[in-house]
C-alpha cells in the first residue's frame, strides 16, 4: 500500500518524507489556503522534497480551462499529478490530459458509478472520499469495497486513492479492502503509531529499569 499525505505543509511533509512515509503527496484549493502559500511556490517546493506523484488540483469549470491549467500545473515539475473534479467537464480534461502522458487524479468521488467513468477516461488515480460520505451517513468504506470490486472485476489500471480520511481504522480498513493507495493529514498517520497498551508497558518498563539502577551507556 503506497502513502500519501494530504496536506500542502512542507514541514510537516518533510518530516514523514525522511521517516520513508511519504510515495505522494495531495493537496487541493482549502489546503493551499490552509498553508497561506502561493500554489506554483509551494507545489514547486514539494515536488522537490517528494519524489512520487504531487496532485495539484485545477479550479476551473470548463473542460478546456480545466485542460489549460493542468498543462500550467504540470509544468512545474515532472512528478505532478494534475487533479481534476468528477465532473463531465472534468472527465473530458482527464481524458485530453492522460492522452497527453499527464497523471490524472479524479477526485470528490462519491459513487461506484463516478469510479467507472474515470477508469474510462484514462485516470491514473481514483480518489473516493470516505470521511465526507461518512459525516453524511452513508458508509465511506463500502465505496472503496465496490470500487475495488468493479476494477478487479474489469482489470482497470486506475489506482483507488482512498481519500479525506480521518481516522486511523479508516487506513487499516481501506489497506484490507485492497486500496491501492491512501492520502491521509500528515497527524493521522502520525496517530497509526499510537497503542494504549504500548504507552502502558513503556511506563512499567521505565519503572523497573529505574529499580534496577542500571545504565546501558
Ligand atoms: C483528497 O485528495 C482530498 O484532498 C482530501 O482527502 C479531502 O479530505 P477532507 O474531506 O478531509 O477535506
Amino acid at each position: 500500500m503506497k502513502f500519501f499525505v494530504d496536506t500542502a505543509d512542507v514541514a510537516a511533509i518533510r518530516e514523514l518524507n525522511d521517516l520513508g512515509m511519504v510515495d505522494g503527496v495531495t493537496t487541493n484549493p482549502s489546503l493551499i489556503l490552509k498553508s497561506g502559500r502561493n500554489i506554483l511556490e509551494v507545489t514547486k517546493e514539494i515536488c522537490d522534497i517528494v519524489e512520487g506523484p504531487v496532485s495539484a488540483e485545477v479550479v476551473a469549470q470548463k473542460a478546456e480551462d480545466m485542460i489549460r491549467e493542468g498543462e500550467h500545473l504540470a509544468k512545474i515539475a515532472p512528478n505532478i499529478t494534475v487533479k481534476v473534479p468528477l465532473t463531465w467537464d472534468g472527465l473530458k480534461a482527464c481524458k485530453a490530459l492522460s492522452s497527453a502522458g499527464h497523471k490524472v487524479n479524479v477526485t470528490l468521488c462519491f459513487s461506484p458509478a463516478q469510479a467507472i467513468l474515470a477508469a474510462k477516461a484514462g485516470a491514473t488515480f481514483i480518489s473516493p472520499f470516505i470521511g465526507r460520505l461518512d459525516d453524511n451517513n452513508f458508509d465511506g468504506l463500502d465505496l472503496i469495497a465496490q470500487i475495488r470490486e468493479i476494477y478487479d472485476n474489469y482489470d482497470f489500471q486506475t489506482e483507488i486513492l482512498a481519500a479525506s480520511i480521518r481516522t486511523v481504522n479508516h487506513i487499516t480498513d481501506a489497506a484490507r479492502i485492497g486500496a491501492d493507495v491512501i492520502t491521509a493529514p500528515p497527524a493521522v498517520i502520525k496517530a497509526m503509531a499510537n497503542h494504549i497498551l504500548t504507552d502502558k508497558g513503556l511506563e512499567q518498563f521505565n519503572a523497573d529499569w529505574a529499580k534496577t539502577g542500571q545504565k546501558i551507556v
